[in-house]
């Protein structure tokens, strides 16, 4: 029978950088993953990082990537008609935010595990987390036919939206909020050079949402609104980049460049909160614990929030014997995660379209004005943008 600290169940970007920070404060863990590293790697998502996020990548030692090619945005844009607006983040808040690709942290710290010696155990089947309401938690597996008990202190769920561990908690013991939008994105990589290489643009139209947005100088993300029972096989390129045009400002649509895609897919929005964050000796972290729709591109910078308050939390558990950041856990991220539930929520219904009322249509017009024409309504998008907001949130 194995044993270690802490049992980590998910190598999403929580569990992996939970993993590399408990090495690094000398407490041992194991990552149980289900599906392959291949796979996990090649899962295409945001990014967009606030300055906080940057930073526990530094403190993790996964930055020297994201230094040399990640690419500083200083402003977001947000277009509605024939209007492109922008919010300067730095002259509001003195911060900015990075780019850098979900996937690319994903490399860096499979790399930087891989470098450190550390555990992950891939295709691991029917991983159960067991008696964390206990003083001897355990997770058991199967991998290669054979069943695995690991024994250890603390089990991190960090096995994202559908997972085994929330799941494995009693109803009873659980709230959960729920918001689930009536549309879906569909999103197209493409490797044209980006229409703005300066900003991502949120656009908001008669037709529906669209952002735009890229991976790197010579790679574009671009999305649009869709129906959520339309197919993705239904979208050729030349109808997606049709539709696109047709949502931006021309100051958008004539520089834009198209391509074939690399990629294209159709995602869900969802806002959804369970609480509270933590059962006995279970602790959930990201996605497993929130989702919050991409329209705020909070998603994984809130996973690392909770990463970093609870690898702080274990640092004090073991080293000084203290379970108070424990106990606070679940209070302390909540706070933050309502917050940025609230911002995505927001922007999400200012730029989408819910209906043809064209009253509806006006308010988020004269809303979308005065955020981007007023000192303090530029202020608020700018701080829940970059997170100062919410860095504020945990008191
Ligand atoms: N057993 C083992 N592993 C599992 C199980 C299970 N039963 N269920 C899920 N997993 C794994 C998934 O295969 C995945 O690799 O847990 C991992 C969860 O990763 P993510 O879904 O990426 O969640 P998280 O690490 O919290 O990352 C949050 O990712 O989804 C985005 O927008 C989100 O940016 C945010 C970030
Ligand atoms: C992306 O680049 O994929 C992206 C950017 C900003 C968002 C969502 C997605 O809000």
């Amino acid at each position: 029978m194995a044993r270690t600290q802490v049992a980590i169940i998910g190598a999403g970007p929580s569990g992996l950088l939970l993993s590399q920070l408990l090495d690094l404060a000398g407490i041992d863990n194991v990552v149980l993953e289900r599906r392959t590293r291949q796979y996990v790697e090649s899962r295409i998502r945001a990014g967009v990082l606030e300055q906080g996020t940057a930073d526990l990548l530094t403190r993790a030692g996964v930055d020297a990537r994201m230094k040399r090619e990640g690419i500083v945005h200083d402003h977001i844009g947000l277009a509605f008609g024939e209007r492109e607006e922008r919010i300067d983040l730095t002259a509001h808040t003195g911060a900015s935010v990075i780019i850098y690709g979900q996937t690319e942290i994903q490399h860096d710290l499979f790399e930087a595990r891989a470098a450190r010696g550390g555990t992950i155990v891939f295709e691991a089947e029917d991983v159960t987390p067991l008696d964390f309401d206990t003083a001897a938690p355990r997770v058991t597996y199967r991998k290669d036919g054979l069943t695995h008990t690991l024994d250890c202190d603390v089990i991190a769920g960090c096995d994202g939206y559908h997972g085994v561990c929330r799941a494995s908690v009693p109803e009873s013991a659980l709230k959960t909020y729920e918001l689930v939008y009536p549309f879906g994105w569909l999103g197209v990589l493409a490797d044209p050079p980006p229409v703005s290489p300066h900003a991502v643009t949120y656009v908001s139209n008669d037709r529906g949402f669209a952002l735009c947005s890229m991976r790197s100088m010579s790679r574009s993300r671009y999305y649009i609104q869709c129906a959520l029972e339309d197919d993705v096989a239904q979208w050729s390129d030349a109808a997606f980049w049709d539709e696109l045009r047709r949502r931006l400002p021309s100051s958008l649509a004539e520089p834009l460049v198209t391509g074939a895609s690399i990629e294209k897919s159709i995602a869900p929005l969802r806002s959804f909160v369970a609480e509270p964050m933590r059962f006995g000796a279970l602790f959930l972290a990201g996605d497993s614990a929130h989702i919050v729709p991409p329209t705020g591109a909070k998603g994984l910078n809130l996973a690392a929030a909770d990463v970093r308050v609870l690898a702080d939390a274990l640092a004090q558990f073991y080293g000084e014997k203290d379970s108070a950041g424990l106990a606070a856990y679940s209070d302390r991220c909540l706070r933050r995660v309502w917050r940025a539930e609230r911002f995505s929520w927001q922007l999400t219904m200012l730029t989408h379209k819910f209906s043809d009322d064209d009253f509806n249509r006006r308010m988020q017009v004269a809303e979308l004005d005065y955020l981007t024409s007023s000192e303090a309504g530029a202020k608020s998008v700018a701080e829940n943008y970059t997170g100062v907001a919410l860095e504020a949130a945990e008191g």
